[in-house]
């Protein structure tokens, strides 16, 4: 059995150490847990004796101390972006493997210590894109294995954040770009490995727009917030404003960081209309791919519905993914309960074909069902990886790669060339599939397609 042990105790964390002791509790053992905020550090540890574990605890400064003592077999990684790069080269340094939450890191000097640090030491690194593992998702990426709609060519991929978790964003750490590396690097690098996976190839090119149209002091006001203070907690208008977060009324959130903010002063509700955010959350990319696709991506983050929208089109057919992740939120910025089950429809049409909808398999729990199959593996028993789910340094990187370079375009407004920009960064393994350039061209026969059984014809 694994020995592991987690840096970075705060929300996703918690998602790692349910693993650990719950459904995964057979398959690895907590032996440190590490974190800057003692606060957060009893949280955890506190969790753990719950759960009937005692790991050894440890502040950021002990972290070499930590792996030194514990041995862990793996190091999970789960600290604010910016911190990701020296916490995976120093655990690959002594000797651990890694698995680090996305994006890889912030920027071209970060991926390219990671890069270094892991062909150094040999070390397996995996990035959590648990967005790949989501059954429809992965439905979808059997669509393009398959080649029923031929050579893709044009991609388009809309993705909307609600008032609720976009405005997330723009409440703490995130909301710096030094720190997150903006939503084109820590929210799209989601997107932008979903993308390179589905299409099998890495990108070459991309030319980027971003702007910051909403969380901005003026749209404060011009919603009647004038009187608004720099947090919720405490805040004048907090009746007022639908875009607050209600702390005190989480006990999870209370005991996390509210509990803990007197240690390090970590605000986990700063004011959405600060004029220190320096992030985007705006943004369109044109990114053109190595095998000639171009791929035309927009991401916005104050949208009333949250949900996605990507569409390939080839030549031999067409296909569509779409997700209503929320149709709405509460006019206090909060969910509404009990949160409906995701829609997704998946719309595939061959060329001279009708237009199949497919029968989608069932997904539960977050990110479309992809956290749990993720957890089982990382943590499970290996078997074989026929969609090629696992992401590993190489992919982590060519992902955060298109963000970082769509930064760049930001700033010069010029195409950003992604060759140079970390190094040399081999091909990852993204499962393209049987159909390559060499793939029989056949009169389409939709008995030769089993995602095509149970669809419903238009
Ligand atoms: N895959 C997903 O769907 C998903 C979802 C949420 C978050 N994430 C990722 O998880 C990571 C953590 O995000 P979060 O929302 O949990 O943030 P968070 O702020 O809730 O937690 C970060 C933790 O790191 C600790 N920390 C800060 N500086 C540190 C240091 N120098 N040394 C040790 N610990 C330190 C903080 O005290 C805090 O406990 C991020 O990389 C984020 O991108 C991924």
């Amino acid at each position: 059995m694994k020995t592991y042990a987690i840096v970075g105790l705060g929300h996703r964390a918690q998602m790692y150490l349910g693993a650990l002791l719950g459904a995964h509790r057979g398959d690895g053992v907590l032996v440190g847990l590490c974190d800057s905020n003692p606060g957060r550090l009893a949280y955890a540890a506190a969790v753990a004796r719950e759960g009937g574990v005692a790991p050894a605890c440890y502040g950021a400064e002990d972290f070499d101390v930590m792996l030194a003592a514990t041995r862990p077999d793996r190091v999970i990684v789960t600290v604010p972006d910016y911190l990701h790069a020296p916490y995976i080269v120093r655990a690959m340094q002594a000797g651990c493997d890694v698995i680090t939450e996305k994006p890889l890191t912030v920027d071209p000097a970060g991926a390219a210590a990671i890069l270094a640090a892991q062909r150094a030491s040999g070390r397996s690194l995996i990035v959590g894109f648990n967005y790949r593992y989501s059954p429809v998702r992965t439905l979808f990426k059997q669509v393009l294995m398959s080649g029923i709609i031929g050579h893709v060519r044009n991609a388009t991929f809309e993705w909307l954040l609600d008032t609720n978790h976009g405005a997330d964003y723009f409440r703490r750490w995130h909301r710096g770009k030094a720190h997150s590396g903006g939503l084109f690097v820590h929210k799209a690098t989601h997107h932008f490995d979903l993308l390179n996976w589905w299409l099998g190839t890495v990108p070459q090119r991309v030319t980027a727009l971003g702007r910051r149209v909403f969380y901005r002091p003026e749209m404060g006001d011009a919603l009647g917030l004038q009187d608004r203070g720099v947090r919720c907690t405490g805040c004048p208008a907090f009746a007022r404003c639908g875009f607050r977060l209600d702390v005190a009324g989480s006990a999870h959130l209370t005991a996390l960081y509210a509990e803990a903010e007197g240690h390090d002063g970590y605000w986990r509700d700063a004011c959405v209309f600060s004029a220190e955010i320096d992030i985007e959350d705006s943004m369109n990319a044109l990114i053109e791919y190595a095998n000639g696709v171009v791929a035309n991506y927009a991401l916005t983050a104050y949208n009333p519905c949250e949900g996605y929208r990507v569409v390939f089109d080839g030549t031999r057919g067409r296909a569509e993914l779409r997700n209503v992740e929320r149709r709405a939120v509460n006019p206090d910025g909060s969910l509404i309960l009990p949160v409906p089950p995701e829609e997704d429809v998946i719309v595939v049409q061959p060329q001279f074909g009708r237009q199949y909808v497919l029968k989608l398999p069932e997904a539960t729990g977050l990110h479309g069902g992809g956290d749990a199959v993720m957890l089982a593996r990382l943590f499970g028993p290996a078997s074989n990886d026929e969609y090629g789910h696992v992401a590993d340094e190489r992919a982590g990187a060519w992902s955060a790669m298109v963000g970082m370079a769509a930064n760049a375009s930001l700033l010069s407004g010029a195409a950003v060339e992604l060759a140079g920009l970390v190094g040399d960064v081999p091909q990852p393994d993204y499962a393209p599939g049987p159909f390559g350039p060499d793939a029989v061209w056949q009169v389409f026969d939709a008995s030769r397609y089993p995602f095509l059984q149970g669809a419903t014809v238009l």
